[in-house]
């Protein structure tokens, strides 16, 4: 894996991102590997400034433009900063979301602003992830996970189930529109047997020879 590994988890909230981001950065670090963990919005020092002000405070403080712009920001600096440095590095980065996540929530949540997304995208950050997991859930039951958890990061999580619906239905669509990078996993099963089908499919496409970008 000497030219780097970036792999990218998407979904809904709750849908059990995070939790495999890390087993999966757990168990390549066992099997000898350096891992990058990251996350977004976040994932640098100027990323995590523009998480607190994305995702804390009023519904209605930013439109839906200003937000893709404050995402498309701190990715640009997490990019920089963070992901492009450990790629060069010959390391494995394991981002928890990323651009597929800004296609979905500010791209069609709130108006039809895909190709805006799309535009900035490859204005400023033209980079996609080598394999994406799609982890796929429930929408009901995704939303009382993350319900359960009492963060200050509350903006989009009055969002309720119908939205959740959407994005479900949005991000399986991606996986169709990306399926040279996206894999859909089932995330309606415990933990471990997620975390296990997640590490098959990495340890598979880091030993076939490098396909073509
Ligand atoms: P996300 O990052 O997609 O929002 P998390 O990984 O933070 O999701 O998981 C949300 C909550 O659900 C956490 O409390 C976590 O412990 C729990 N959880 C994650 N995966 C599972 C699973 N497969 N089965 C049951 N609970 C889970
Ligand atoms: P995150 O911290 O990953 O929340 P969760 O663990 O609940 O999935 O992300 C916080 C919120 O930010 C989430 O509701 C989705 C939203 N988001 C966007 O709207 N656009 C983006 O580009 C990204 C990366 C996240």
């Amino acid at each position: 894996m000497a030219a780097g590994l970036f792999i990218t988890f998407e979904g809904i909230d709750g849908s059990g991102k995070s939790t495999q981001a890390r087993m999966l950065a757990d168990r390549l670090r066992e099997a000898g590997h350096t891992v990058v963990l990251t996350r977004e919005p976040g994932g640098s020092k100027g990323a995590e400034e523009i998480r607190a002000l994305v995702l804390q405070g009023d519904p209605d403080r930013w439109s839906a433009e200003t937000e893709i712009l404050l995402f498309t920001a701190a990715r640009r600096d997490h990019l920089e900063k963070t992901i492009q440095p450990a790629l060069d590095a010959g390391k494995i980065v394991i981002c928890d979301r990323f651009a597929d996540s800004t296609r979905l929530y500010q791209g069609i949540s709130r108006g039809d602003l895909r190709a805006v997304v799309d535009k900035l995208h490859a204005l400023m950050i033209g980079r996609e992830p080598d394999l994406t997991f799609i982890i796929d859930m429930d929408p009901a039951k995704g939303l009382a996970r993350a319900l359960s958890r009492q963060t200050a990061d509350e903006r989009f999580e009055g969002f309720g189930e119908d939205l959740q619906a959407k994005m479900r239905a949005g991000f399986l669509d991606l996986a169709d529109e990306y399926p040279e990078r996206c894999v859909v996993v089932d995330g309606d099963r415990e933990v471990k047997a997620v975390a296990d089908e997640v590490e098959l499919i990495v340890n598979a496409r880091a030993a076939a020879p490098a396909a073509s970008a």
